[in-house]
């Protein structure tokens, strides 16, 4: 019944029709290690549930017989127009879901009129990654305490042809992700007999990831096995993941970036004006999709404060809980100019590769476009406040799939 469920999903992703069935059918092709990475969050999962939470505290409110049909989806992104106001967010080790991983998602993204963030931490190099695609796409730098490391990334990123930089700063450590740790994605993996037997259950996986090689870090080192990707998580905590980074670093950052550049983690409306000041064409609203500090507040809830603060003179970009077109409709109401999704595309890689991110993209197009024409709006760009009402009363919970 497994198997049989496993080739059917292979051949026919159409039978998933929305985001929460491309995680339950993600959890089905993939190791639990794997899925607790993926799924999971930091210590007791209160950020991930509140960006979940957060679209409940507001309801969408339509407006009758104004004639829209065909609302238009477009929005335009470092300087880029987009088909659909939704990108595919930087994630690192994301050929432990599908060794064809960043290959598939860049194709993906090219198909669908958006386009990948390439992480610091990515299966593939970045400049595979170029070339697997056939315009620029963004890169996600994970800065370093060591300049020369960033440097030496920026430079490569430029000379492959990415013109966009996002600058990820809230990792100055990696978050306590209790739920893979204790299924033992740690570095090293600690397999014991019972999560041994449960790769054996998931042979194709296995066998992925020993024939290709595509496990994570390969920007960091040259090879991407498994004990080579051990080696990259550990570079990456020591080099990337540095406590004293500042202000000065980034500013660093900036002089030395000829193209757009973003900053991802922002949570407050102070750090998007500092940021912007210093030069940065926009700011990420993300909490990390509530990986890093847990108890951070939903991203949703601090959107329209940094909106108010650089909306004017800087695009604002949006991520965090992400799971259907109307949660996409109420953070472009709420101010945002786009959003990414995290986890949602990682689903689709694991279930169906290219196929599957695409599945996953175009699910989300038409859930936006039924929502702008159930609200009478003519398309995203016309979306304000007014299109929105603050719910009152308690929440229902609107997640099904538990997190790790
Ligand atoms: C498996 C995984 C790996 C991630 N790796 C990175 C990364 O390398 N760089 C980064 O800036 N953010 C990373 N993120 C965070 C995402 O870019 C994004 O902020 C988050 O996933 C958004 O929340 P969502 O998953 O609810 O859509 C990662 C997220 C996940 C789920």
């Amino acid at each position: 019944m497994h198997a049989f469920g496993f080739d059917v999903r292979l051949r026919a992703p159409e039978r998933l029709i929305s985001l929460e069935d491309y995680q339950r059918a993600a959890r089905r092709v993939l190791p639990r290690m794997v899925s607790s990475f993926v799924d999971g969050g930091a210590e007791g999962l209160r950020t991930v549930a509140a960006n979940r939470a957060a679209f409940d505290d507001w309801q969408l409110v339509p407006r009758l017989l104004v004639g829209h049909d065909t609302p238009r989806l477009g929005v335009t992104v470092a300087g880029t127009p987009l088909a659909l106001p939704v990108l595919l967010a930087p994630t690192g080790f994301t050929g432990l879901s599908r060794w064809s991983g960043d290959r598939d998602a860049v194709r993906a993204a090219e198909r669908c009129g958006t386009r990948y963030c390439v992480s610091t931490a990515a299966s593939w190099t970045l400049e595979e990654i170029a070339e697997a695609g056939t315009t620029d796409h963004v890169f996600q730098l994970y800065p370093t305490g060591t300049a020369g490391l960033s440097a030496e990334l920026l430079r490569r990123a430029r000379n492959a042809g990415y013109r966009t930089l996002m600058v990820t700063a809230d990792v100055p450590v990696m978050g306590n992700r209790e739920g893979e740790r204790r299924e033992g994605m740690g570095i090293p993996p600690v397999l014991t007999p019972r999560r041994l037997l449960d790769v054996a259950r998931h042979p194709r996986w296995a066998a992925a990831v020993v024939r290709h090689r595509r496990v994570g870090g390969r920007n960091m080192v040259d090879e991407g096995g498994v004990a080579a990707a051990v080696r990259a998580a550990e570079l990456q905590e020591r080099a990337v993941m540095q406590a004293e980074l500042s202000w000065d670093d980034l500013a660093w950052m900036r002089d030395g970036w000829p193209g757009r550049m973003y900053l991802k983690g922002v949570l407050r409306a102070e750090d998007a004006s500092r940021a912007v000041d210093l030069g940065c064409d926009g700011v990420v609203v993300s909490n990390h999709g509530g990986r890093q500090l847990d108890g951070a507040p939903p991203s949703l809830a601090v959107l329209p404060e940094v909106v108010g603060e650089v909306g004017d003179r800087a695009e604002v970009l949006f991520d965090g809980g992400i799971r259907r077109g109307s949660d996409v409709v109420t953070a472009l109401a709420l101010g945002a100019d786009a959003v990414l999704i995290g986890r949602p595309y990682v689903h689709g890689l694991a279930v169906a590769g290219q196929r599957g991110v695409e599945h996953v993209l175009e699910i989300l197009r038409e859930e936006i476009t039924r929502t702008l024409v159930l609200l009478g709006v003519a398309g995203v760009a016309d979306l304000d406040r007014s299109h929105l009402r603050p719910a009152t009363g308690g929440h229902a919970s609107t997640d099904r799939v538990p997190a790790y």
